[in-house]
């Protein structure tokens, strides 16, 4: 029963056809939409957890995320290109291994996209703070964080969750060119860093260079854990491939916006890891038993207390312009950071919305979820549903603990694509494909060896997150979608 009701590939493009969007982004624009989505909340934020769980060998779990990536992305362009349209690795799964392996998958991508938004949303609040405080206008201490990192609501976190929703709802094309322009700002703000931070790196900063070792299953620490962590820092790029049913000519594009943004955020987080490691240090802060402690924890949190510590602050890169004495560069990034980071906020929304649209168009959600405005030809109603989620969570949880339940999800999803090309090239070996991962027998099981080690690198914690999430999701389909299933039922709509 698990692998019944594959839905054949040919039926999915139909379907696509008959209830579309608009076809109207090019390669450039998704490729921003990649960057967009990219570079976020891990670079300018979560770099500061890698160095306390893996120390300056944090620049190795840089380059294992991005090498892990690199893979899945090389799949994630096949089928992308074979099947260009919405939902992602829900669509290519629903043609691959069946619907409710399928419903699985896109029910672990609501942790990749909205939880991923909810990250960022607390990123985000967390450089805003600081800048109000900065400048005399703080907010009360109670609606700066979320209950569990000591506060109680974190109001901007949920404020610009609902701003970001609204410019999903009306418009791709005008939230699209906001994008462009705050993906300028963003990639400016870290080239800015490279070159003040490079020239001061030395030597003795990169001693000891692992400190907390490689890590072990399931300790979520060491070379290995910070790479599940910073892992986050890469999430995103396949937001290009959920767009593909608004792309055009997406056979082409698609396959440039994915490995095109991915090689350019690459590049530059192994340039800012570099110059941040080796021009002030991350050196992680010890416990009394002399191990590293994990971020995000009260003990943690006492340890760095008046500490200048890299690996303690909340703003990382603009902490290290400090450190090194350009208190006004230090303020620029902050800025830059405060008003770029909600382009990632957005692209990843983005992305939820149009993959509940093209569930809700197979049947497995209601479909008056699916609704297109009259005036904005959005999905506004999910955009909405899915707009207040990211905007609560934001204001409710830390944000090293969105950003590992994340990248649970993800993991899964890009575990499932890996496998998806393998099957579809045994299945299907003459349906035309526009892009071909190159030695798809070696890459496509690496990039599923990759994606299972990073997840059981993952906290326990962070785990049982997950597996609790796949058992109400089951629930969720056998109760609903499996009856309402169009393609069970026959039931396509016109
Ligand atoms: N990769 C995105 C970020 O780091 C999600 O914010």
């Amino acid at each position: 029963m698990l692998f019944k009701r594959v839905k054949s590939l040919d039926q999915i493009l139909a379907t696509a056809e008959k209830k579309g969007l608009t076809r109207q982004l090019g390669p450039i624009q998704l490729t921003l939409l990649g960057i967009g989505a990219i570079i976020g909340t891990g670079i300018f934020v979560l770099t500061a957890e890698a160095g306390q769980k893996a120390g300056p060998g944090m620049m190795i779990s840089f380059v294992i995320a991005a090498v892990i990536c690199a893979l899945a992305a090389l799949a994630y362009a096949e089928l992308a290109s074979m099947v260009p349209v919405a939902g992602s690795a829900y669509t290519y799964t629903y043609g691959v291994l069946g619907e409710s392996v399928a419903w699985v998958v896109g029910w672990a991508l609501v942790l990749e996209y909205t939880i991923a938004a909810s990250t960022v949303c607390v990123g985000w609040s967390g450089y805003v703070n600081g800048l109000l405080a900065h400048g005399g206008f703080g907010l009360p201490e109670f609606l700066r964080t979320g209950p569990m990192d000591g506060g109680t609501f974190n109001l901007l976190a949920f404020l610009i969750g609902l701003a970001i929703t609204f410019l999903l709802v009306i418009g791709t094309s005008k939230s699209a060119k906001v994008n462009a322009f705050l993906v300028l700002i963003k990639v400016a703000a870290l080239t800015l860093f490279i070159f003040v931070a490079l020239p001061a790196v030395k030597d003795p900063n990169f001693k000891p260079f692992v400190p907390n070792g490689w890590g072990s299953p399931m300790g979520g620490i060491g070379v290995l854990g910070a790479a599940a962590s910073i892992f986050f820092a890469y999430v995103g790029f396949d937001a290009v491939s959920t767009a593909a049913e608004e792309t055009k000519n997406p056979n082409r594009n698609i396959p440039i916006g994915l490995i095109g943004s991915l090689g350019v955020c690459t590049v530059y987080y192994l340039l800012v890891s570099y110059a941040a490691v080796g021009s002030v240090g991350a050196q992680p802060m010890l416990g009394p038993d002399g191990l590293a402690l994990q971020p995000g924890t009260p003990a943690m949190a006492a340890a760095c207390h008046a500490s200048q510590a890299l690996v303690c602050s909340k703003e990382a890169l603009a902490h290290v312009m400090r450190l090194l004495n350009h208190n006004q560069l230090g303020n620029l990034i902050g800025f830059a950071a405060s008003i770029a980071l909600p382009s990632v906020i957005l692209t990843m929304t983005y992305g939820q919305t149009r993959i509940f649209f093209t569930m809700a168009r197979d049947g497995l959600l209601p479909s008056s979820l699916a609704k297109i405005h009259p005036r904005f030809h959005t999905p506004y109603v999910i955009t909405i549903i899915t707009g207040v989620f990211v905007s609560l969570f934001g204001a409710m949880f830390p944000v090293g603990a969105l950003a590992d339940v994340t990248n649970s999800g993800t993991l899964f999803a890009f575990m499932m694509v890996s496998l998806g090309v393998l099957i579809l090239r045994v299945k299907q070996p003459d349906r035309p494909r526009s892009f071909r991962t190159p030695m798809a027998w070696v890459v496509c099981p690496l990039a599923m060896f990759g994606c299972l080690l990073l997840f059981f690198n993952l906290s326990l914690k962070t785990i049982i997150i997950f597996f609790s999430w796949a058992a109400v999701g089951l629930v969720i389909y056998y109760l609903y979608g499996y009856r309402k299933s169009h393609l069970a039922n026959g039931t396509e709509p016109d």
